[in-house]
């Protein structure tokens, strides 16, 4: 089960790899996304909090939301050492649970939608948490039959397809106002040869 996975990798999560990925990721969102200074930011599936905190000195206030409850701990405990007083943890499942009230202007997440079962949920969620006039700003990977993952840890997309994606948003009651490529991952994959795999960000916006 991939609460359980994560659970277990959180304590040495972060790693030089994945440090430098979140910061790419985080430049990327920096650049394309305008951040108002008062806004409260939900970064779904967190983690622990790469791009959280990237984005912390940025905003108002960021929601930092994930399943895994290891995760938070260390995000919390990353906090506290560094004096970073505007990332507020939860735990939460949108696959078993909905938000009961809009809370946040921007809900982000990087590398986490594939792991869900249902995109078309994440997009109700989205909907759910942001307030009107809110941004959805997702990264995840394109397709990518399935060579990005090496590990045991629960996939249930290998990457998504742009344009199905989009009307999944769409659908949802977004207007979706950006898809492009975000940045290329140079990797092993599961065959053992490294290879570039493709990022996209999408932008859609609760009208
Ligand atoms: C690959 S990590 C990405 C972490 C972070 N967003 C980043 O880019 O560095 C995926 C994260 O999504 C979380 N996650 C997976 N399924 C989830 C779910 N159903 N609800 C909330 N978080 C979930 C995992 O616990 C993990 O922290």
């Amino acid at each position: 089960m991939s609460q359980d996975y994560f659970n277990a990798a959180a304590a040495d999560w972060d790693t030089p790899v994945r440090i430098e990925r979140a910061v790419r990721i985080a430049e990327v969102i920096l650049r394309e996304v305008h951040l108002s200074p008062k806004a409260v930011v939900a970064d779904y599936g967190s983690g622990t909090g790469l791009i959280a905190a990237a984005l912390a000195p940025h905003v108002a206030r960021v929601v930092a939301l994930d399943n895994a409850a290891n995760m938070l701990v260390v995000l919390a405990e990353k906090c506290r050492a560094s004096g970073i007083t505007n990332i507020e943890t939860r735990l939460c499942d949108i696959e078993t649970e909905h938000f009961d009230a809009p809370f946040c202007d921007v809900f982000v997440s990087s590398l986490v939608l594939h792991h869900l079962r249902s995109p078309e949920r994440y997009a109700a969620a989205a909907w759910q948490a942001l307030r009107p006039g809110g941004l959805v700003v997702l990264i995840d990977l394109d397709l990518d039959d399935g060579d990005f993952h090496t590990g045991n840890d629960e996939v249930h997309h290998h990457g998504f397809e742009r344009a199905a994606l989009a009307k999944v948003f769409t659908a949802a009651g977004f207007v979706c106002q950006s898809l492009k490529t975000a940045l290329t991952i140079r990797k092993v994959g599961r065959a053992g040869v490294a290879r570039e795999f493709t990022l996209f960000i999408l932008q859609a916006r609760k009208d």
